[in-house]
């Protein structure tokens, strides 16, 4: 049974009111905002380690500058989002404690190895093509900002997905090996692409009431499928084979029918035991450690200076 609170709450929600970080608002709403915002922050944050590691390998300056502008730009979508969840009274040092200790979830995506350039046009295209899809409805979520944190950080987005989608054009397009470095790059990401927004529905476990919270405008399963709807004539496109023998056009649905993905694969990587987990987490905890003494002098320095402006 709502209270009177909870009813006028659900009113807002449901009249498309946004809700800001003063309003009243059940403590499982904030709860599952920190929790989803959070772990959307860390995952721009560990999502910059995959990229980060062929920036010094990028084949020419062109390429180099705009992988680092990617990256880059990854560092501050996650500070914005960070941002977006301190308004709702976590703060950064706890949320990044949660991330270091494994308490905290980052995307299971970052946590497959870049092993080739090629994966950096996979990458682009695919991960940053899901990222999109997901992301674009937070725009119009209930929690103000976080919808106006999403805005900024989509427009950024597309120019991800456009640089990486042209370096597969340049890879497939090129020479038989670039080629077949491209489909091998395209074989090993698809599936964990997909496996980016979340568990099958009926497995999900959060979806039912941020469906009703308006913080989940779209259903992980319809979110996925419209991520293969628009992925197949792009690998078409590209010459390229997408690894799913059951993929294939239903006009009924009007959707593409693809294969099944391999849950235990998804689980046993959002567990911890994907290929790069434990590197990814002991790169970000070395990365906090070795900036301590940056942030130590950075608060004594603004003591330092309130002290003297308070003379
Ligand atoms: N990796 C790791 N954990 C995942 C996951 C994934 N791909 N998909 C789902 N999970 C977790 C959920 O966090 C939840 O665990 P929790 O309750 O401990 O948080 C559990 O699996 C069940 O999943 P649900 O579907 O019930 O959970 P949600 O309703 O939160 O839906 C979500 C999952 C679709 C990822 C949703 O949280 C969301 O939209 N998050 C914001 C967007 C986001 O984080 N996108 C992925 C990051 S990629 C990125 O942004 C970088 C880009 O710039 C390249």
């Amino acid at each position: 049974e709502m209270s009177r609170e909870e009813r006028e709450f659900q009113g807002r929600i449901d009249r498309g009111v946004k809700i800001e970080a003063r309003d009243w608002m059940p403590e499982a709403y904030r709860k599952t905002l920190v929790r989803q915002i959070s772990q959307h922050a860390h995952s721009e944050i560990v999502g910059q380690l995959p990229e980060g590691n062929w920036i010094t390998r990028a084949p020419s300056l062109k390429r180099k500058a705009i992988l680092l502008a990617k990256v880059q730009d990854e560092a501050g979508h996650g500070l914005y989002l960070y941002s977006a969840a301190e308004t709702l009274g976590t703060s950064r040092d706890q949320m990044i404690d949660d991330l270091h200790s494994g308490k905290a979830k980052y995307s299971s995506i970052f946590n497959y190895p870049a092993l080739t350039w090629a994966d950096m046009g996979a990458i682009g295209w695919l991960v940053d093509g899901s990222a999109i899809i997901n992301q674009v409805p937070l725009c119009r979520c209930s929690y103000g900002p976080y919808a106006r944190a999403m805005v900024r950080v989509c427009k950024e987005e597309s120019f991800h997905q456009r640089q990486g989608y042209d370096i597969m054009i340049a890879l497939a397009k090129g020479t038989p090996e670039q080629k077949a470095m491209a489909q091998d790059a395209l074989n090993r990401w698809w599936w964990p692409s997909l496996m980016m927004f979340g568990p099958s529905d009926s497995e999900s476990v959060n979806s039912a009431q941020s469906a009703q919270w308006g913080i989940k405008l779209f259903s992980n399963d319809e979110l996925r499928q419209k991520m293969v709807d628009q992925s197949v004539p792009q690998a078409e496109f590209l010459g390229l084979t997408i690894p799913d023998p059951e993929l294939k056009w239903n006009a009924e649905r009007g959707h593409y029918d693809f294969g099944p993905i391999d849950w235990e694969e998804f689980y046993n990587v959002v567990k911890g035991h994907g290929p790069c987990n434990r590197d990814r987490l002991k790169t970000r905890i070395k990365a906090h450690e070795d900036g301590a003494w940056f942030r130590e002098a950075l608060i004594a320095h603004s003591e330092k200076k309130a002290q003297q402006a308070a003379g």
